[in-house]
């Protein structure tokens, strides 16, 4: 079996109440400590790649090392995602080149400009197998060449959806429910939670619709702690609680994408070696830290956050 589409992989989601896990990759790393985990769990997965990622390793590396999964697993169904696409071009050169899934984030635009880009992006994908991710909604934090502040951030009002689904002919929709992307998504001291009140709105006028969360990264605080008693300094860092993100997989939520929690496991494993072994300079001995420690971070969501263990 070649690279998937994330069709069939929702459909069970959602009837079986759980949600994929979308991790973002950059490197060979990284790439390997998911995909030992989803083996080892036997877990679909949706490997994801931002601009930012095309950018730093280049197209071809990214795609023949999410290809190299299958060399390893032949059955395991893995999708291919161009995470946050910020225009028809780069959707269009992912489609072409070998991705099965891509993202057209117009979030930024009004809701028509939205529909437009969108339904452009759906009408080039699907005539070549290829499913599309929207977004309606803005997420607070920096999504990928889109700068989103805290004040312009808007909840998804669910008036639009059905209509934004049915004139798009997208296969999911991204929606902004209280998540944002990075370390720092809400301010200590407060009491983070998720409108699951919007969640149910929306989930009642697209019935059986696949639901994307973006921003789902519960910043683990073991890491964080790892990170800054090794010459680190991150502050005040809080993600979406895990008990919130366990509701919205049960619920039409299908796929919920983490980058930060792999950042953190990565940079927690390679901080530790540098720090205590200085006169360490082999970097495969600091990269099998880190790429464990992303083993181990995916392992965890697959089993005790997304429910997808065993679904492949
Ligand atoms: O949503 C953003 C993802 O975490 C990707 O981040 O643009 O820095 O690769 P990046
Ligand atoms: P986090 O920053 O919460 O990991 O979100 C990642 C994401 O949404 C990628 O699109
Ligand atoms: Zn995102």
């Amino acid at each position: 079996m070649g690279l998937v589409t994330t069709k069939e992989m929702f459909q069970k989601a959602y009837e079986g109440g759980y949600a994929i896990g979308a991790f973002n990759v950059n490197n060979m790393e990284i790439v390997q400590g998911i995909a030992d985990a989803a083996i080892e769990l036997n877990s679909p997965i949706i490997l994801q790649v931002s601009a930012g990622a095309r950018k730093y390793a280049k197209h071809n590396y990214l795609v023949k090392l999410v290809e190299a999964v299958l060399a390893e697993a032949p059955d395991l169904p893995v999708a291919l995602h161009l995470d946050h696409g910020a225009d028809f071009e780069i959707c269009k050169s992912c489609i072409d080149g070998g991705f099965t899934s891509v993202m057209i984030d117009g979030s930024h635009h009004d809701f028509e400009t939205n529909i437009e880009l969108t339904k452009k992006v759906v009408e080039y994908a699907h005539e070549r197998g290829v499913v599309v991710e929207a977004e309606l909604g803005r997420l607070a934090g920096i999504e990928d060449a889109v700068n989103v502040s805290d004040a312009d951030a808007a909840y998804t009002q669910p008036d639009e959806v059905e209509e934004f689904v049915t004139r798009t002919g997208v296969d999911s929709l991204a929606i902004a429910i209280g998540t944002s992307h990075g370390a720092y998504k809400f301010k200590p001291g407060t009491n983070p939670q998720l409108r699951f009140d919007i969640l149910a709105e929306i989930e009642k006028r697209i019935p059986k619709f696949p639901i994307v969360l973006h921003g789902a990264s519960s910043v683990p605080q073991e890491f964080v702690k790892i990170i800054n008693e090794h010459g680190g300094a991150l502050k005040d860092a809080i993600g979406v609680p895990e008990e919130q993100l366990r509701q919205a997989a049960r619920s039409a939520v299908c796929k919920i994408n983490i980058d930060s929690d792999l950042r953190l496991g990565m940079t927690a494993g390679i901080r530790e070696v540098m720090w205590t072994k200085p006169e360490a300079f082999d970097p495969r001995e600091y990269l099998t830290v880190g790429r464990a420690n992303v083993k181990t971070v995916v392992m965890h969501k697959i089993k005790d956050v997304l429910g997808s263990e065993g679904k492949a």
